[in-house]
């Protein structure tokens, strides 16, 4: 007969335990029973980098690696890309349902009302060196954030909750716009809140007093899709990073600064940036079955392919090659599209791409939409931050209520020195 349990047998004492076995997992803490001695601490998993560690349950993002397929609340991305908003879909990842008509205006005008910065920290974005990365200027400006709002310390408070949210969601793209003027020497444009959330941005980072100004509707509409595909991932590096930081209840402007650094890297939140780099080292067409020898021998990887948990295509990856030839059509494109495109094509005949399931990520076709936007490369992960901080506060806000959570604390092997004495410096 079947039990939804485990057996383990522990062969240093042939004692046996039967540990239960809930959605396919067993709880960390059971292993503890295993002992040699009475006042051994217990057995532990080592686990390096989580691997194979689920730290929280979550109802928000479902990610099934081999059949590519990713859900937002159990809408599929695809869909949500299609029909939806970013906004929209941020508040479907903060409170769980698609709003009604009059919420979702509820929701879009209280996050419109709160895009202007404190003047404090328009002063501190300004005293930045002139080309620090805005990256840095991002992470700097949302832990300042926590001085200018200290009611926000009061994480267990739900309205203070929220009201932060309204801020964060409102402010990150005037901050990452200001960041941007500030690199390339322009005066800084306030919000125009009659514009929409990715056209506002546009607009914040453009704008240059021409009197036929005009955010093409086609280029937010795609910067739009760009931000529902980046919304949220799950327990990613960044993601992890808020809901461990959130945990000591520090107030979340400080935790997503945390989050938004962890994103910094371009383990994370780089790749779109790499691909470009790869691409401009390709150089040409004509170049390309060599540098695919190269991949083959291990010298080089083919950035914007393979995933940790995608083993077949990316679905974001459907969406934004879509969304690239259509921002291609209304602007001067990238230089390196010919390249990536063919690049593509080789490597999804090939075996060895083939037998390794790797596909296009999300981040492939990305950093050549930015490009034909005419972002610089460094500010690519700004565009990742932005969308991802919805991500991050639906995540923060389910640790939070989660009774199963406390401060995130994990264990260690220990293999250093036993006790031993300190040495007088003039003896060692
Ligand atoms: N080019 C060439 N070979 C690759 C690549 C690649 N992009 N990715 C994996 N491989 C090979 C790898 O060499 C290994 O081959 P072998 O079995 O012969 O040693 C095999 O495929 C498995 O690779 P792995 O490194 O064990 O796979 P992983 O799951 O640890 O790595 C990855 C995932 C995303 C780090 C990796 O595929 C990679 O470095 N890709 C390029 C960087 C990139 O595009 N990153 C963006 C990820 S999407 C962003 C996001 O979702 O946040």
């Amino acid at each position: 007969m079947s039990k939804n349990t485990l057996t383990i047998t522990d062969n240093r004492t042939g004692k046996t335990y039967e540990l239960p076995i809930e959605n396919d997992t067993i709880q960390a803490a059971d292993l503890r029973k295993i002992k040699v001695k009475e006042d051994d601490f217990g057995m532990m998993s080592y686990d390096p980098a989580y691997m194979n560690t689920a730290s929280c349950k979550s109802t928000i993002t479902y990610i099934d690696g081999d059949k590519g397929i990713l859900e937002y609340r159990g809408y599929p991305i695809e869909q949500l890309a299609e029909h939806s908003s970013y906004l929209e879909v941020a508040y479907l990842l903060l409170y769980g349902e698609l709003p009604s008509k009059d919420r979702l205006d509820w929701w879009v005008y209280r996050i419109s009302r709160h895009t202007f910065l404190h003047n404090s920290l328009v002063e501190l974005i300004q005293a930045f060196r002139y080309d620090a990365h805005p990256m840095g200027i991002l992470i700097s400006s949302l832990a300042a954030m926590s001085t200018l709002y200290p009611e926000a310390k009061k994480v267990e408070d739900p309205a203070i909750r929220e009201k932060q949210i309204w801020r964060i969601l409102g402010m990150i793209p005037t901050v990452a716009a200001f960041a941007y003027r500030h690199r390339i020497g322009r005066p800084f444009n306030n919000p125009d809140n009659s514009l929409n959330y990715t056209a506002n941005l546009l607009y914040m980072m453009d704008y240059m007093n021409q009197p036929d100004y005009e955010v093409k509707p086609i280029l937010s509409k795609a910067l739009d899709i760009l931000f529902i595909l980046h919304a949220d991932h799950e327990q990613n590096c960044s993601t992890a990073t808020m809901r461990n930081v959130g945990s000591s209840r520090v107030d979340p402007y400080c935790a997503l600064s945390a989050a938004a650094s962890a994103l910094y890297g371009p383990l994370h939140g780089g790749a779109n940036e790499a691909v470009i780099r790869m691409l401009n080292t390709v150089g040409s067409v004509a170049n390309i079955p060599n540098f695919i020898d190269r991949v083959k021998k291990g010298e080089t990887r083919l950035m914007g392919f393979g995933h940790r948990v995608y083993k077949n295509y990316d679905p974001r990856a459907k969406t934004i090659r879509k969304v690239a030839y259509e921002v291609f059509d209304v602007t001067e494109g990238s230089p390196l599209l010919e390249i990536a495109v063919e690049l593509e094509r080789i490597a999804l005949q090939d075996d060895y791409f083939i037998e390794r399931k790797l596909y296009p990520n999300v981040d492939f076709y990305s950093g050549l939409i930015y490009q034909a936007l005419r972002f610089p490369i460094e500010y690519f992960p700004s565009l990742f931050a932005i969308p991802r901080a919805s991500g991050w506060l639906s995540q923060w806000l389910e640790m939070l209520d989660d009774s199963e959570q406390k401060i995130a604390r994990p264990r260690q092997v220990y293999l250093g020195h036993q006790r031993r004495d300190y040495v007088p410096i003039n003896e060692r």
